[in-house]
């Protein structure tokens, strides 16, 4: 298992803890998959992982846009970076089928990434939104 559910902080807005969670049960079924080895799950779990991680961010991002929060602008920029990061591995997957790069960039870059924007962004901008959305 790459991520428990306690290593991502809880934040003042159910809805971004609800988006957390569903992604942590996704991204492990992923991890899962690619030290598996088994390319037909990962080929089927990336279009649910991108699909999942987009929702996230937007979802975030609309909430934010609503009530408008001052930091939007940082707080979205770092989720452009994981999917500037997350297009490349899935081009990188494309091209040459390889788990084990999958793999590395969940356990070197996807949960340390996760586990620091939360408690830095995401904890903050639950504190602006409250929980009234
Ligand atoms: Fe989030
Ligand atoms: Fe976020």
């Amino acid at each position: 298992m790459l991520l428990q559910v306690k290593d991502v902080q809880q934040v003042s807005n159910a809805m971004m803890n609800m988006l957390h969670e569903k992604e942590i049960g996704i991204i492990n079924d992923f991890h899962d998959a690619a030290i598996a080895r088994d390319i037909d799950k990962i080929d089927e779990l990336f279009k649910v992982v991108q699909f999942d991680i987009e929702d996230h961010f937007t979802t975030e991002e609309e909430m934010m846009q609503e009530s408008k929060f001052y930091a939007m602008q940082m707080h979205k920029s770092e989720h452009d970076t994981m999917r500037g990061k997350v297009k490349d591995l899935l081009e990188e997957w494309d091209k040459n089928k390889e788990p084990l790069k999958i793999q590395r960039f969940l356990e070197d870059e996807f949960k340390h990434w996760m586990v620091l924007h939360v408690s830095r962004w995401d904890s903050e901008t639950a504190m602006h939104l409250g929980d009234t959305m």
